[in-house]
C-alpha cells in the first residue's frame, strides 16, 4: 500500500530566549511554579525578521535540504498556523514565494495544536491519489505576538518557532499507518482568540507600518506594556482545558492504536504536542511506554502550538533516535477545539 512517508524534517526556533526569572518581573510568578506546573524553562521569542512565514520558510529550507527535494519539486504546501503575520495571502503563500516553490499549490490550516497533524493527514490522502508528488507540511506560530504579557494564567505557556516535513511516498510498510482526527466546536470558549493580525506589536515590521514606529528593534522590556487590542489575547482556562486534553488525548490514542492493529507497549517513540509536561508523563503512564521514550522539548521551547509537533520530529530525527521501522506516536489537543493522534513506522 502507497502512504505517505516523511522524507525529511526541519525546524527554526527564534533567536531571544525568554526565561521564566525574566517573567517573574513581568507578572506574579515565579520560575518555581512555572517549572513545577508546567515543565516550561524557556520560550523563544520572535524578533524582526522572524515573522511566522518567515520561520516558516526556514524550517522548510531544512527539511527540504535533508530530504534533497528542491523547491520547484513540492507540489503542495500546507501550513498549519494560527498565528500568520498575515490574513490575506495565507502563511502558505508567503512561504511559497520565501522559498520560490513556484510549482506549488498552497494553504493554511486553522486547526491550532493540532494543525500539523490536521495537515499531515491531508498530505498522506494526496500522497495516496498522486504518489509522485512532494508536499510540505508545515506547523508555525508567533505566539508572542498574541499572547497578554499581563496575564500569568497564559504568559508563561507559550512561544514561538516553526517545524516542517516534506512528505513522499513509500509502499515498502513505512510511513503514516493510521490517524485519527476531532474537533468540537461546542467547547470553543474554553481556549480562544478573537481575530488580529499577528505581527508582534512590540518589534517593528515591514507590514505593520502603523505599530512599527513603536520600536525598530525587539526589546523584552515592552513585553509589560499595555496593549490597545484586549480581544484578541489568547484566552485560556486552563484547568478545564487541561482536563480536556487528557480525556480526549487518550481516546484518541485508544482509538488510532485500534486502527493501526497495536498495542501502547509497541510504540517505540511519543512525539507528543507540548502543553505541559504533567499531560506527557501521564499519557505514557496511562500506554505503559517508559518515560525516555516520551520526546520532551516543553522545558526548552514552551508551547508553540501547531509547531510542537514538527520541531519535536525534527529535533528527535537530528538526534537519530528514530530508527528506520520504529513506530512512532504523535498526538495533539488545541482550541477549537481540536485534536488526533496518528502512527507512522519511521
Ligand atoms: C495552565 C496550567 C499550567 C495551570 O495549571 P493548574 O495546575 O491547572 O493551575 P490552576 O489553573 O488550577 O491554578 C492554580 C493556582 O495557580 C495560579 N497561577 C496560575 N498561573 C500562575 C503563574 N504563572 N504563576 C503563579 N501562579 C499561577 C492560579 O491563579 C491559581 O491560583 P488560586 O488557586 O489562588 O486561584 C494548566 O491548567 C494547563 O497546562 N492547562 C492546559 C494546557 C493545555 O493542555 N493546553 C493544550 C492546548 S494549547
Amino acid at each position: 500500500m502507497i502512504r505517505g512517508v516523511i522524507e525529511g524534517t526541519g525546524s527554526y526556533l527564534p533567536e531571544y530566549r525568554l526565561t521564566n526569572d525574566q517573567l517573574e518581573k513581568l507578572v506574579d510568578t515565579s520560575d518555581e511554579w512555572i517549572t513545577a506546573r508546567t515543565g516550561i524553562g524557556c520560550r523563544r521569542v520572535a524578533g524582526p525578521g522572524e515573522e511566522t512565514s518567515k520561520i516558516a520558510a526556514e524550517a522548510a529550507r531544512r527539511a527540504m535540504a535533508m530530504a534533497g527535494v528542491e523547491a520547484e519539486e513540492i507540489a503542495t504546501i500546507i501550513v498549519g498556523t494560527i498565528t500568520s503575520e498575515m490574513t490575506m495571502p495565507s502563511c502558505a503563500c508567503l512561504v511559497q514565494k520565501e522559498i520560490g516553490a513556484i510549482n506549488a499549490y498552497a494553504f493554511d490550516i486553522s486547526a491550532a495544536c493540532t494543525g500539523f497533524i490536521y495537515g499531515l493527514e491531508l498530505a498522506d490522502k494526496m500522497i495516496k491519489a498522486y504518489p509522485d508528488r512532494k508536499i510540505l507540511v508545515i506547523g508555525a506560530e508567533n505566539l508572542s505576538a498574541r499572547v497578554d504579557w499581563q496575564d500569568r494564567n497564559t504568559c508563561v505557556l507559550f512561544g514561538d518557532g516553526a517545524g516542517a516535513a516534506v512528505i513522499g511516498a513509500d509502499d515498502s510498510g513505512r510511513g503514516i499507518l493510521a490517524t485519527k482526527l476531532f474537533s468540537d466546536g461546542r467547547l470553543g470558549d474554553l481556549l480562544y482568540m478573537n481575530a488580529a493580525p499577528s505581527l508582534n506589536p512590540y518589534i517593528g515590521s515591514p507590514y505593520n507600518k502603523r505599530k512599527s514606529a513603536k520600536t525598530e528593534v525587539f526589546d523584552p522590556a515592552r513585553l509589560g506594556s499595555p496593549r490597545d487590542d484586549e480581544g484578541s489575547y489568547i484566552k485560556m482556562a486552563g484547568r478545564e482545558v487541561f482536563k480536556n486534553a487528557v480525556l480526549a488525548m487518550e481516546d484518541s490514542i485508544d482509538k488510532v492504536l485500534e486502527e493501526a492493529g497495536l498495542s501502547g507497549p509497541e510504540i517505540d517513540w511519543i512525539l507528543p504536542h507540548q502543553a505541559n509536561i504533567r499531560i506527557l508523563h501521564n499519557l505514557g503512564e496511562r500506554l505503559g511506554v517508559p518515560k525516555e521514550k516520551i520526546f520532551i522539548n516543553i522545558h526548552k521551547y514552551g508551547n508553540t502550538s501547531a509547531a510542537t509537533v514538527p520541531i519535536a520530529f525534527d529535533e528527535a530525527n537530528r538526534q537519530g533516535l528514530l530508527k528506520r521501522g520504529d513506530l512512532v506516536l504523535t498526538c495533539a489537543f488545541g482550541g477549537g477545539f481540536t485534536w488526533g493522534a496518528e502512527i507512522i513506522r519511521w
